[in-house]
């Protein structure tokens, strides 16, 4: 399973030596695995998802034992913060008990500040999915560092912290970008395309047929339908005996 190699002994002990070059090495190796969710590089400092920081939210939630029994699955959500979706989002969330990643977009961030801190003020995770969701493949260096930098600025101003997990837009990283921005990219297991569908019935269906133990799932906080889908995910998955989780928990733990 892709996630068991981001969750091997291998990953942990990159994060711990700043085994830069092994890692790189080592994910080159994997790439051809399929859909990755690898640790491009290690990263150390006070950020959003340290392994203290999320042990000790799982620990004061009492969830941490119960958590290690269960099913994990992490829901995600992109391109927010959406001034219309996020915040009944953000409610359904809270009365589920569930914490989910949200991958924001930094111009997003800079027009909807308050609501970022609220993504973050409620226990979410928060990556970055760069400043105006660029490929950054299509960028120069210097330029996708900045789209990368920019974001990353936004979020840090508006919740403060910076980020250290980073979706790319299409999914399309930049290598060389690896030694410029010491992110974690984080892909996904299960895209029921709820951008595209717009129903949340099928945009349930297509998820819960796919999903599996581990799994991340991508959603968008941009359309009612999406955030009616993401409900009703939990629901039926919690009934399966799943928790949910933040995604550095499925990559790390
Ligand atoms: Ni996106």
């Amino acid at each position: 399973m892709l996630r068991g190699r981001a969750a091997s002994g291998f990953w942990k002990k990159c994060m711990m030596f700043d085994a830069v070059c092994v890692c790189l090495a080592a994910g080159a190796a994997f790439s051809s695995a399929g859909r990755r969710k690898e640790i491009l590089q290690s990263f150390s400092g006070a950020a959003y998802g340290s392994g203290t920081e999320a042990g000790a939210q799982a620990e004061g939630e009492g969830l941490a034992g119960a958590q290690e029994e269960k099913k994990k699955v992490a829901l995600t959500f992109d391109d927010g913060p959406n001034p219309e979706y996020t915040e009944p989002l953000l409610e359904g969330l809270k009365e589920r008990g569930v914490h989910a990643t949200f991958f924001l977009l930094g111009s997003q961030v800079e027009l909807y500040p308050d609501i970022a801190k609220e993504i973050a003020d409620g226990g979410h995770l928060i990556g970055t999915h760069s400043y105006d969701h660029v490929d950054l493949k299509n960028l120069s260096d210097a330029d996708a560092a900045r789209q990368v930098g920019r974001a990353n600025e936004a979020i840090r101003a508006a919740t403060g912290k910076t980020p250290q997990y980073i979706r790319p837009p299409f999914g399309s990283w930049k290598d060389d970008l690896d030694f410029e921005t010491k992110m974690i990219e984080v892909l996904w297991d299960v895209d029921p395309l709820d951008w595209k569908v717009g129903d949340a019935d099928t945009v349930v269906e297509r998820a819960l047929a796919e999903v599996g133990e581990n799994d991340i799932i991508l959603l968008h906080d941009a359309s009612e339908s999406s955030v009616e889908a993401a409900f009703q995910i939990i629901d039926a998955l919690e009934r399966e005996g799943y928790v949910f989780v933040t995604v550095d928990e499925i990559l790390f733990d």
